[in-house]
């Protein structure tokens, strides 16, 4: 809900447990005044007084000198004109700086805006979602940047968005434009208000979004990516917390962005000891020039409070996540049990071989087979054919639809890898156009994987990829596509350059965010043109695990690491911001791939079954007593998974802080739960165990059982305060799961 107050210059906007208060300040400034926990609507008398200008502080307006505009918490900052923290934009209109914005009006209405050719929450049908919009204006320049904030009540959750507009008669140069800036705006003095903490994710191609905090104590601390995708590196999601801020208790203001190329998010700690955090398109890779009359749209950034820890932030990404990003068809719809080839074949594959695979797979209850990398062109490695999406006929004589057809006879659902983006130069389509992939003229064609980029910036490449791959996914009717992307960017400029010197510059710096623009078309014509196939995103494991990428594909491959420890570290870290149902997990072969280490199957089965269950390997190998229990791992997770898919998710114990691991899946209304617990080494002579519970209703009694069989009775209030008994067996790798079912 919006509540205007304050003869129209307060704005509050409520959702079921925050605000987050705006004010046109000095009736000029749009002026952030308090996000946190809610308060009530009617605090007409809110007010922002800003502390006293220091010594060596600028005014703008000489009439006034009782305050610097260093001193005011600002919703879109300018700079260079006396706020000397850092601004939210750069831009010159005919070579003039633009250093003014004003608030020149402002609108309400019901929904939120479509954001052209950019992913963003969807309204989906709720009725509370509004949208509060101000137009800023420069007295002197033709530069308008609309903010808008669009609540979303029951996810407690905002999103804002910023278009800027040219309103002159000559081009607009943008050399940065963030999403959002914020100005938090604590209570309390000293250490109350003065060390916070960004909670960031972090790692590396399979090491992906380990959990890092650290203090912000002076300056700004950045977290980015200039590799053309999100990344592995770091995520476009992050929060503020307090250092008491714990999973269960404590504040946390957090940011993710919805996009999927070069990005940056800073936290700053400016004199006053106040935090500016701002984020958006990375300003070291984008550039951009808006020609007379246009508007150029930033990335959608969504802000959410939680006073109840890092749990009640998840809560609230994970609502959105289902609600409002993911494609309507998808957001409540079980995933199957899928099984993929590619650890258990790479290249090295052939009919019979894949038959052999999904038989056996089909007898364990696996309900989708998935060709990986390989099934195309000359493709024996991976140093050839990407981009020639014509069956290899030496692997796979009968075509693809007839492999599909083998596959559907066996009662499975058929899928398919490809990697749109990339051509190989050893390929008929590089050999037809040299100039459709990402380069410099005069530089080398750098290589990642022995692959370019095509320049998704130009139509007529994205043509051409959408009838290929629409053409190729309807000859074999999938019913599931994963879609990779395995290098970052490098060298990348586009054969399509404006003649004149200056342009061809801003163009190069435009070329990253054109090619995300590009992206996200293909996407949504190919997610369009094929509206019943399950799409899987993939950027060589996470890579690209983005909000924006799950607008179109509502899962994801968590990693290519599958070793069930380092796994336990990798889902954990990704649940912070995204619900389990988006995570692609798979049961892999021992000794692991990735890390060479060998843990019991058991805990490989469970740590996959915590999202979204497959398995990658070779189930032929399987011993019976292997077979019999991924059989029965099977039929468990058929009848629980909408319960995992779908229930709340909080993290119990935490991979980062020890040995243990522990999460607890709960159904809506509280009756159903199921606890998962790992313990990586063992130890002897340990005491007592137990696993202090979350997310349950008090008052229920809950039955406890293990594989099915009830072994006590416990209340809600003690199994979250005394805890949940444990008794595990001694060796490494130790999993269990309990089930909690209400007792009638
Ligand atoms: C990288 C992916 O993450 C893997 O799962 C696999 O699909 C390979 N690419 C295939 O090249």
């Amino acid at each position: 809900m919006i509540y205007i107050l304050n003869s129209d210059s307060l704005f509050h906007l409520a959702t079921r447990r925050t605000s987050y208060v705006l004010g046109i300040y000095k009736k000029r400034w749009l002026s952030h005044y308090y996000w946190g926990l809610g308060i009530e609507p009617d605090s007409h008398a809110m007010e922002f007084v800003p502390a006293e200008p220091s010594a060596y502080e600028v005014t703008d307006d000489n009439t006034d000198k009782s305050f610097s505009l260093n001193r005011v918490p600002l919703e879109y900052p300018y700079g260079l004109a006396g706020d000397f923290r850092s601004p939210a934009f750069e831009a010159f209109s005919a070579g003039r700086a633009v250093l003014d914005l004003s608030v020149a009006s402002w609108r309400v209405y019901a929904g939120r805006p479509e954001l052209p050719g950019l992913p963003c929450a969807c309204v989906n049908g709720a009725a509370d979602v509004q949208t509060l919009e101000f137009t800023l204006a420069d007295s002197l320049t033709s530069f308008e940047a609309i903010l808008s904030y669009s609540v979303f009540e029951e996810a407690d959750l905002i999103a804002r968005n910023t278009t800027i507009r040219n309103t002159g008669s000559s081009p607009l140069d943008i050399l940065s434009a963030y999403s959002f800036s914020v100005d938090l705006q604590l209570p309390g003095s000293g250490a109350d208000r003065e060390n916070l903490e960004l909670l960031s994710l972090h790692g590396a191609w399979a090491r992906e979004r380990s959990i890092v905090r650290q203090a912000v104590k002076a300056g700004r601390v950045e977290i980015e990516s200039v590799r053309g995708i999100s990344g592995h590196f770091t995520s476009p999601n992050c929060a503020v917390v307090r250092p008491d801020t714990t999973e269960r208790s404590g504040e946390a203001w957090a940011f993710a962005l919805v996009y999927s190329g070069d990005w940056r998010i800073a936290c700053e700690r400016n004199e006053e000891g106040n935090y500016r955090i701002q984020g958006g398109l990375n300003p070291s890779t984008f550039a951009w020039c808006l020609e007379p009359g246009g508007s150029f749209v930033c990335p959608e950034a969504l802000l959410t409070y939680s006073n109840e820890g890092l749990s009640g932030m998840s809560r609230n990404f994970h609502t959105m996540v289902l609600k409002h990003i993911l494609p309507v068809a998808w957001a409540s719809r079980p995933r199957p049990i899928l099984i993929n080839n590619w650890e258990a074949t790479y290249f090295n594959f052939d009919e019979e071989k894949l038959l052999s695979i999904a038989k056996k797979a089909k007898e364990l209850g696996v309900e989708l087979f998935v060709v990986d990398d390989g099934w195309f062109g000359k493709r024996n490695d991976d140093s050839t054919s990407l981009g020639d999406w014509t069956i290899d006929e030496a692997k796979l004589p009968g075509g693809l639809s007839a492999l599909a057809d083998k596959v559907r006879g066996l009662g499975l659902l058929f899928g398919l890898w490809v990697e749109p983006e990339m051509v190989s130069p050893d390929s008929d389509l590089y050999r037809a156009h040299p100039d459709w992939c990402l380069h410099m003229e005069g530089r080398p064609r750098s290589e990642s994987r022995n692959q370019l980029i095509l320049d998704l910036t130009r139509e007529e490449v994205r043509d051409e990829i959408v009838r290929r791959i629409v053409s190729v996914l309807s000859i074999c009717r999938a019913d599931y596509v994963k879609w990779d992307m395995n290098r970052p960017f490098s060298h990348a400029g586009s054969a399509l350059l404006p003649p004149n010197d200056f342009y061809r510059r801003m163009y190069q710096k435009e070329i990253r965010h054109r090619y995300a623009l590009g992206l996200y078309d293909i996407m949504r014509r190919i997610t369009r043109a094929l509206p019943d196939v399950l799409f899987e995103g993939c950027a060589g494991g996470g890579g690209r695990m983005d909000m924006g990428v799950l607008q179109y594909m509502p899962q994801y491959w968590t990693s290519d690491n599958t070793d069930a420890f380092a796994r336990l570290a990798i889902q954990y870290g990704t649940s912070l911001f995204f619900p389990p149902v988006v995570m692609g997990n798979h049961v892999s072969a021992v000794p692991n791939h990735q890390t060479l280490r060998s843990t019991p199957i058991k805990a490989r089965s469970l740590v996959a079954m915590s999202g979204n269950l497959g398995y990658e390997l070779d189930p032929t190998r399987f011993s019976d007593e292997e077979s019999q229990e991924i059989k029965s791992a099977n039929a468990w997770y058929k009848a629980h998974r909408e319960l995992i898919q779908f229930g709340r998710f909080l993290r119990l114990a935490s991979p980062f802080e020890g040995n243990y691991s522990s999460w607890i899946f709960v159904s809506g209304d509280k009756r159903k739960a199921l606890v998962f617990w790992f313990r990586v080494l063992s130890k002897v002579n340990h005491g007592r165990e137990s696993i202090l519970l979350n997310g349950l209703e008090e008052n229920i009694l809950y039955v406890v059982a293990i594989d099915g069989k009830p072994v006590r009775e416990l209340s809600g209030s003690e199994l979250m305060r005394r805890g949940l008994p444990l008794s595990p067996s001694r060796g490494d790798g130790e999993a269990l799961c309990f089930e909690l079912s209400a007792k009638d």
